[in-house]
This record gives C-alpha cells, sequence and structure tokens, in this order.
C-alpha cells in the first residue's frame, strides 16, 4: 500500500448535497452474526471501506465463502461450513472490532480462539466485560500467548450486568446467547442504534430479542435449526453523517444530507443548533443543514448513547476553535481521545487540555497547515478543520480516514469543497502542489 495524503485549499461553503452510507459500527457485527445461521445471507448498503474487507477477511478465514460486490454494496456470506475456528491475530490486530467474532463463534461452534486486540491509540480498550459476560454463559476461557480461547459444552442464559454500557460487550454476549438454553438479561446494556440493528438482524434469522436499545435486553435462546439465512440492509452511518454536517456548518455552506435516520443524532443536532446551526427535517430520510455567522460556544460531556456520541466530539471541536465565547468538553469514553488537539493549535487553535477535559477559546479563524490523521475521527476531523481554514492543508496516514469514510474526497469534492488526494512520492511530509486544487 502506498502511502497517501489529502491536500486540501479551505474557504468554500460546501453547499448541494450527500448520500449516506451504510453503518460501519452496525456492518461490521451483522457480518459477525452472519455465520450463525447455515446458508447463504445477504447484506445490502455495505460501505466500502478498510474495515470492512479486514472483517470479511476475518470470516473468510473460518471456512465461510464470500462474494463481495462494491458497486452494488452487497455482501453474501455463505455459513454453510465453518471449518476453522481461529481468529487470527494478523487480522484481528488490523482492526479491534473483529474481536466480535469471538460471540458468534462461541454461539455457532461452541468453541472459538481468537487473538486479543489489545489497546489503540484512543485507548486501553478492555475486553474483560466480554469475556465475563461468555463465563456467565458458561463457557471456559483461558487467556494464553495473546489469545482467548472459549469452550462450552453447554451454553446456559444468564443474567449479566455490564459495569459500563459497552457497545462490544454487549454485541458480543448478544451474539453468544442466541443459541443457549434458556434466558440471558443483560442489564445496563448498550442502547445504541448498532445495537438495535444487530437485534433486528437476528431476530430476523430467527433469534428472540427483546429490549433492543433499552438499557436490559432478553435473549431467549432459540435452537440451531431455528436460525436461517437472511436478507437484510444496513442501516445508515450516524457517524458519517454527524461528519458532513460539521463540514457543512464549518464552511457556512447550506446542503442536504440525505439516506439518513434523522432521529439517531437527536443530541448532536441539539448541541449543533444551540451554536446556532440551523436544522430542517426536510424528509423522513434528509436534512438540511446551514450555517451563517459565527457560532456559540457550548459545553457537553461524551456519553453512551443517547448521550453525545465520542466519535463525534473532535468534529464538534473544530467547530468550537472558531465560535464565539469558550467552551469545555469532557471525553468520558476514552482515555486518550483529544489526538486531534496539537495539529489543530498548529493551525491557530487556542485549546487548553487538562486530562480528559479542553477549554477551547475561540479564534477568528484557523489556517491551513501541514496534518498527520492520527486515528479515524482525528483524521475526519482535522479533514474538516482544513475545510473551514485560510489556505492549504495537507494530511497524511489518511488509511485511517478510509476505515471509516467511504469516497471522503468525492463526497466533499461533489459538495463543491477543494480537495484531492496524491500519492506521497518524497519523504518529506508537509510539501504540497498548488496546481493539484
Ligand atoms: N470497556 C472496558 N471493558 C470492556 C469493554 C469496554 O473497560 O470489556 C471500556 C473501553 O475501554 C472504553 C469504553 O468501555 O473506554 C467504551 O467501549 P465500548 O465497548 O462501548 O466501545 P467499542 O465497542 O470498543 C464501539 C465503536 C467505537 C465507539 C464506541 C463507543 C465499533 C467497531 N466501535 O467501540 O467506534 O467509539 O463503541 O460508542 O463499533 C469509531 O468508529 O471511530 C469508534 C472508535
Amino acid at each position: 500500500m502506498s502511502e497517501e495524503r489529502l491536500i486540501i485549499k479551505g474557504g468554500n461553503p460546501l453547499k448541494g448535497e450527500v448520500s449516506i452510507g451504510g453503518a460501519k459500527n452496525s456492518v461490521l457485527k451483522l457480518m459477525a452474526a452472519a455465520i450463525l445461521a447455515k446458508g447463504k445471507t445477504i447484506i445490502h448498503n455495505v460501505p466500502n471501506l478498510t474495515d470492512v474487507e479486514i472483517m470479511l477477511s476475518v470470516i473468510e478465514s473460518l471456512g465461510t465463502k464470500i462474494t463481495h460486490d462494491k458497486t452494488t454494496k452487497t455482501v453474501t456470506i455463505d455459513a454453510t461450513d465453518i471449518t476453522d475456528v481461529t481468529a487470527k491475530y494478523e487480522l484481528v490486530s488490523k482492526m479491534r472490532a473483529s474481536f466480535i467474532i469471538l460471540g458468534a463463534l462461541v454461539s455457532r461452534c461452541k468453541e472459538a480462539k481468537v487473538a486479543l486486540p489489545g489497546g489503540c491509540a484512543i485507548g486501553e480498550r478492555r475486553v474483560d466485560f466480554h469475556i465475563k459476560g461468555l463465563e456467565a454463559l458458561g463457557t471456559k476461557i483461558k487467556i494464553e500467548n495473546g489469545y482467548v480461547s472459549a469452550h462450552a459444552a453447554r451454553l446456559k442464559g444468564a443474567d449479566v450486568y455490564l459495569d459500563i454500557p459497552s457497545v462490544g460487550a454487549t454485541e458480543n454476549l448478544m451474539l453468544a446467547s442466541v443459541l443457549a438454553e434458556g434466558s440471558t438479561r443483560i442489564q445496563n446494556a448498550a442502547q445504541e442504534p448498532e445495537i438495535v440493528d444487530l437485534a433486528n438482524f437476528l431476530n430476523t434469522m430467527g433469534a428472540d430479542i427483546q429490549g433492543a436499545g433499552t438499557s436490559e435486553i432478553i435473549i431467549n435462546g432459540v435452537k440451531q435449526n431455528q436460525l436461517h439465512p437472511i436478507e437484510y440492509t444496513t442501516i445508515p452511518d450516524r457517524i458519517e453523517a454527524g461528519t458532513y454536517m460539521t463540514a457543512v456548518v464549518a464552511t457556512k455552506g447550506k446542503a442536504i444530507i440525505k439516506d439518513i435516520h434523522p432521529a439517531h443524532l437527536t443530541f448532536f443536532n441539539d448541541k449543533l443548533l444551540k451554536m446556532g446551526a440551523h436544522i430542517k427535517l426536510i424528509e423522513p430520510t434528509a436534512i438540511e443543514v446551514s450555517c451563517r455567522g459565527r457560532l456559540n460556544s457550548i459545553n457537553f460531556v461524551t456519553q453512551p448513547y443517547p448521550g453525545f456520541p465520542t466519535d463525534l466530539q473532535s468534529m464538534a471541536m473544530v467547530l468550537l476553535t472558531t465560535a464565539d465565547g469558550v467552551g469545555i468538553i469532557t471525553e468520558s469514553l476514552y482515555e486518550n481521545r483529544f489526538m486531534q488537539v496539537p495539529d489543530l493549535r498548529r493551525m491557530g487553535a487556542e485549546i487548553h487540555q487538562e486530562r480528559n477535559h479542553a477549554i477551547i477559546k475561540g479564534v477568528k479563524k484557523l489556517t491551513g497547515a501541514s496534518l498527520k490523521a492520527s486515528d479515524l475521527r482525528a483524521g475526519a476531523a482535522l479533514a474538516v478543520a482544513g475545510l473551514m481554514a485560510d489556505g492549504t492543508s495537507t494530511i497524511d496516514d489518511i488509511y485511517h480516514i478510509d476505515r471509516g469514510y467511504e469516497n471522503f474526497e468525492e463526497k466533499i469534492r461533489a459538495l463543491g469543497g477543494k480537495i484531492e488526494r496524491e500519492k506521497v512520492i518524497d519523504n518529506v511530509k508537509g510539501l504540497y502542489n498548488e496546481s493539484h486544487i
């Protein structure tokens, strides 16, 4: 893979309309869930992302047969036979979300050997609740040589309380308990729309899951022969939608964000409105976003759904950098999710960070600079900052952005933004050629 960078010339208001793709954080789990039923499951609205490719490689390595039509955005997973229960470190280390295969394998095969994902740039990201919950269902777990080995002679429903409403732990437990004997109750469950999507997917397959979208989920175990392959369409990506909403507001533009579920963005909408943006529901699946004049500063704390999404924290921070007054962000989910801060400061932002608090004093404008994506959402936020700044910015390490945003620069360009991708041909980061824009 050759290195690439984005070159962004800021200052153009984004205008027009943009269509939002399928939710990355849902489809990855739906693909894992597909192995529960024997036969061919078809998933539509699958975004073309690096993370999707990695998950498909994990599932294929188990002996399933995969077809992926990128034009129609459809994936077919034939899980008639599972011939291997190991998810290797080489794959899991590329994308920690693939750890979700643990619950699916325990469910279908009663055994699994899955590499432990380890931490990542934004935090420690432990999996202790996943393990504790699987043990409560009767799974014997051993951690050896960097792998979790799980074996369950019989899976039995149980009551599991999660200390934190962890998205991944809720999903792993839902998957593991679908075929368990009796009922499982997950208390303090995550309530994200992606959890509801997974429950709908599994229920369509023949599972019996109730309460998804609330803090208590009940999974009544069914028999393997009650599960059947299905055809299913993934929900829209609320974080991709929030990213484009931010880009429109940041550039003082006016655009329609379509193919979304507006209700999934309630909390984020509310904060944008408080800052002075305009948001109008124009269809059940489309909103018009616009902004004129200087924004107001706000304070917020990131929280599990339906609170302010941590995945949009970096976007809101970009807006606060030039808002009127002082805004305070408290990041409550991850230990290290302010990685955009040093680069935003290099663009002229005034941000004081103390542990998980960031205090942002709005300045008049940001100016373009050479930047580096440190993770997916911090990278996308820097791109938005580049679109709103005076002058030209370059962003290196954009493979992070490609993990979660399909056709990022094509979509921005269609909205009138000046953005190009180029191969990095020298080792001197930060060089760019304005003739590309
Ligand atoms: N946690 C534990 N122990 C556990 C599980 C979680 O301590 O066993 C902690 C984590 O360390 C973290 C917090 O709980 O500090 C929340 O983690 P959670 O399990 O809810 O997150 P996740 O399932 O690992 C998903 C998304 C993230 C998103 C979070 C929170 C996927 C693939 N990832 O992660 O998305 O930030 O939920 O909403 O679904 C992204 O898309 O950029 C991204 C990071």
